[in-house]
């Protein structure tokens, strides 16, 4: 079958790595279920993949994808979760230390079919699209948890996103002004700005900009760059929610006197669980949201969509159809 898979890395030149060719179908087994993909997206955590991060070699070649939608034996249409937790776990898989993504231990989701635990199949509301629905395992679920879970808000909070164009921070923006959140967002790029304003926020700036008022949280995938700024712009009490480091994990300042003085919290948050992504796509369904999608193309061109990733310059999802 067609798939997209990572079959050597190197952290300077990760598409170096990528191919798009013939894997083996996958052998159905007990208590998993083979989906056949329609739709796929691509997050930050393939471009890791591809530089050695998350992803020991000796399991390569491995198909990459944490996202998909699709059908399965019985024509269900179906969302994938993509959090697999570990045999014998119980509660939320978040929290297994053995868990795993798709593509990390288990094959990803961008081939023609997918081997999937049943138990992480979540029915599909008939009238949403494939790209919506293969958007929300990852991206959207990680936005989701950040800002209803973890960020402690309620409805005319004022949250501010780091960033405009990734596929977290878009759907914080989407999913923030749905639930009737204030929310402020920071971009390098002007245009990114003003699409951040027609997507919900009610306020845009320059990344590292002075705000004219404090906020409730912060949502930040950004990292070492964005990380002062997330501290100084906090009202005392207020929230950091952490789910990445796009560019990097080391701050010039750790920032731990403002943090305790202003008794700030900082909330590690990651993806979402089970639950939480079927009260996602209910939620997306109620709201009539559809995550922004920066490009579509066929599996078989995922090549163009990964070079669009690594660009930098992408404003919200890359989906890959079957
Ligand atoms: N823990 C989890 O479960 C989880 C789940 C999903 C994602 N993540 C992580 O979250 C991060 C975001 O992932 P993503 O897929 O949404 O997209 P991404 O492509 O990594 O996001 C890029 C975003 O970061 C901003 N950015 C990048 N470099 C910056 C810099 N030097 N200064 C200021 N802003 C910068 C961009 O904003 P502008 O271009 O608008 O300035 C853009 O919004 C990744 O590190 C990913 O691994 C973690």
């Amino acid at each position: 079958m067609l798939a997209v898979y990572c079959e050597s890395q190197s952290p300077s030149d990760p598409l170096a790595g990528l191919v798009v060719g013939e894997r083996p179908e996958p052998t159905p087994t007990e208590g998993w279920s083979v989906i056949t993909l329609r739709a796929a997206t691509l997050n930050h955590h393939d471009l890791w993949s591809l530089q050695g991060v998350g992803l020991p070699a000796e399991r390569l070649p491995m198909i990459l994808g944490c996202d998909g939608a699709g059908v399965d034996d019985d024509g269900n249409e179906v969302i994938v979760h993509s959090v697999i937790a570990s045999p014998g776990w119980s509660g939320d898989e978040t929290f297994d230390p053995k868990r795993s993504l798709f593509s990390e231990v288990h094959q990803g989701t961008f081939a023609e079919r997918v081997l999937v635990p049943t138990a992480n199949l979540v029915p599909k509301p008939a009238d949403m699209s494939w790209a919506t629905a293969a958007a929300l395992p990852t991206a959207w679920l990680t936005a989701y948890r950040m800002l209803f879970t973890n960020a402690g808000v309620t409805p005319g909070g004022l949250v501010l996103v780091q960033g405009a164009g990734g596929g977290v921070a878009t759907a914080c923006i989407q999913l923030g002004a749905a639930a009737g959140l204030r929310v402020w967002v920071t971009s390098r790029d002007e245009e990114k700005r003003q699409r951040a304003l027609e997507l919900g926020a009610e306020a845009v700036f320059e990344s590292g900009a002075r705000l004219p008022e404090k906020v409730d949280a912060v949502m930040e995938t950004v990292g070492a760059a964005t990380w002062s700024h997330s501290v100084n712009v906090l009202r005392p009490g207020g929230a950091i929610v952490t789910c990445g480091a796009t560019s990097g994990d080391a701050p010039k300042k750790a920032e731990l006197t403002k943090i305790f003085f202003r008794q700030l919290r900082v909330v590690g948050s990651t993806m979402g669980n089970r639950h939480e992504l079927a009260l996602l796509s209910q939620f997306v369904r109620q709201h009539d949201l559809e995550p922004v999608v920066d490009l579509e193309v066929p599996l078989a061109e995922a090549r163009r969509g990964f070079e669009r990733l690594a660009s930098g310059d992408t404003f919200g999802k890359i989906v890959l159809t079957n």
